[in-house]
């Protein structure tokens, strides 16, 4: 029985045209996605094996994997919600409450200052990566992380609440080697009302299980 699943895309494959073609998102989601749920799956598999025998030799390899696979899983499930074809904009406007924008301006000046922040993160990743929005809840600050693969460089203990893939399995069948303009054209999908829910919910839940165990 398989521990994870593929989660269904919350839209059609071409809901986010043209920002982002229908043939990338159905690669992305089929193929990428699938393939780390996958793995998260088959590595929980090797490893009961590995305990079950009690062979312990490949267990440098499967514990890298399981962080792999697992943070893919994950970072892809944040990223199709916080993508729609209604999105854009500033929080300010569309969150509703206001307390996604006012965090922002806490933590990082301004919302053109998180922006360029959260954009030159992502659009310099060196190899494969994520420009990530995080809530951090120790401090109760936002904070920007630029993850390396899916799972290294991170804060232990912040909770993603807006993720930008910067693999070039997100882009490059449309934008080539442009990575700058692919970030800079994914601020218009933005989902900032699926990014304030997560807010809501990092802020309310994170800090009791970091802080009061
Ligand atoms: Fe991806």
């Amino acid at each position: 029985m398989a521990v994870y699943s593929l989660p269904e895309l919350p839209y059609d494959y071409a809901a986010l045209e043209p920002v982002i073609t229908g043939e990338i998102i159905e690669l992305h989601h089929d193929k990428h996605h699938a393939a780390y749920v996958k793995g998260a799956n088959d590595t929980l598999e090797q490893l009961e094996e590995a305990r079950s025998k009690e062979q312990w030799a490949g267990i440098n390899g499967l514990e890298k994997n399981l962080a792999f696979h697992l943070s893919g899983h994950i970072l892809h499930s944040i990223y199709w919600h916080n993508m729609s074809g209604d999105g854009g904009g500033e929080p300010l406007e569309k969150d509703g409450t206001g307390e996604l924008a006012d965090a922002i301006a806490e933590s990082f000046g301004s919302f053109a200052r998180f922006k360029a922040q959260l954009s030159k993160a992502a659009a310099t990743t060196q190899g494969s990566g994520w420009g990530v929005l995080a809530y951090e809840p120790v401090s109760g600050r936002l904070i920007v992380e630029q993850v390396y693969d899916h799972q290294g460089n991170v804060g232990q203990g912040s909770v993603p609440i807006l993720v930008f893939d910067a693999w070039e399995h997100a882009f490059y069948l449309q934008y080539r080697n442009q990575k700058v303009d692919f970030v800079e054209a994914m601020w218009r999908v933005v989902n900032w009302q699926d990014v304030a829910a997560r807010y809501t919910a990092a802020r309310e839940r994170a800090g009791t299980l970091l802080l009061a165990p």
